[in-house]
């Protein structure tokens, strides 16, 4: 067994492509491996596609012989590098490191959707293509358009989701951050909803680059809430400062440094605006 091929996968060399996939996927999978081709974007290529938007459009195909679906992306670069060389990498395969990721993650309790496969296709060198291979979670939404769609409930509806929402997602980004995992692009759309009426259960996405490490220090956690946060005021998702500030005491609820100092800060806000105060009934 190769370093990186996990228990449960298993590695198929088909030429210049290497697979690793999930035993109990691995003949569906295989079966469908033309799923992979970037032409599966093209609907007609498979019936039951359906297109998910990402950074591109990511398609969503029917698992052979199942009721389930899974989730076909394929990787680009970003940045600079992403109008240049495209969808040419080079370097470790970032593929299997997301799966083994997300494997890591999963068996540590964390939210994330299960990894069915991953498949690197040498090009020259240490150039290559690949993909990724997720289960669908059905009936989700990101949050940025769960968000979204909560105007059309009542106020009391939404009140209360958002807190299952916002202290279902603190507990798990705290979890992820405890494991040993930093999320190396932790934003509103790669968190996932799925509403089943009956409560909230919310998952983790996207762990491309992500690392798994000993110990994630405060100022990386922070680095990654700050990241969230951005995001928030990047796509002007529909959090308050309020829902910020609930989602911050529940992320770091039992941090004995981090509540001392808290409760030091709003001490010190409440003096100030008492100073505030006072100096308005007098002289304002
Ligand atoms: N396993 C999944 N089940 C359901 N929807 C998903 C799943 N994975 C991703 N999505 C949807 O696809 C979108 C893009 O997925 P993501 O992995 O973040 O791709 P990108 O790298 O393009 O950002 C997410 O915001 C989410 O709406
Ligand atoms: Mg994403």
């Amino acid at each position: 067994m190769n370093r990186e091929t996990p228990p449960q996968f298993e590695k198929v060399v088909i030429g210049r492509t290497t697979i690793l996939v999930k035993d109990k996927y691995r003949d569906p999978i295989l079966s469908q491996k033309d799923a992979f081709s970037e032409k599966t974007k093209e609907r007609k290529l498979f019936p039951g596609v359906s297109l998910l938007k990402g950074r591109n459009l990511i398609p969503c195909i029917p698992i052979k012989g199942s009721q389930e679906r899974m989730i076909i992306k394929h990787y680009e670069h970003g940045g600079l590098f992403r109008k240049i060389t495209k969808d040419i990498l080079w370097g470790s395969s970032r593929p299997f490191r997301e799966l083994v990721i997300l494997e890591t993650a999963s068996q540590r309790g964390i939210p994330v959707p299960e990894v069915l496969a991953a498949r690197v296709e040498k090009i020259l060198g240490p150039f290559y293509k690949g993909e990724i291979v997720y289960k669908e979670i059905p009936d989700s939404t990101n949050l940025l358009d769960y968000l979204k769609g909560l105007n059309r409930r009542t106020t009391e509806e939404k009140i209360s989701l958002k807190r299952q929402i916002i202290d279902s997602l603190a507990e798990a980004i705290k979890k992820m951050h405890t494991s040993g995992i930093y999320h190396a692009d932790l934003n509103v759309k790669n968190l996932l909803i799925r509403d089943t009426g009956k409560g909230i259960q919310v998952y983790l996405l996207d762990f491309d680059c992500s690392r798994i490490t000993k110990n994630v220090s405060l100022k990386a956690r922070i680095k990654n809430l700050a990241r969230l946060n951005r995001s928030c005021e990047k796509w002007r998702a529909q959090v308050t400062d309020r829902d910020k500030l609930r989602f911050f005491l529940s992320y770091f609820k039992g941090n004995r440094l981090v509540e001392a100092n808290l409760r030091k800060y709003v001490r010190r806000c409440a003096h100030f605006h008492l100073v505030h105060r006072i100096y308005w009934k007098f002289f304002g």
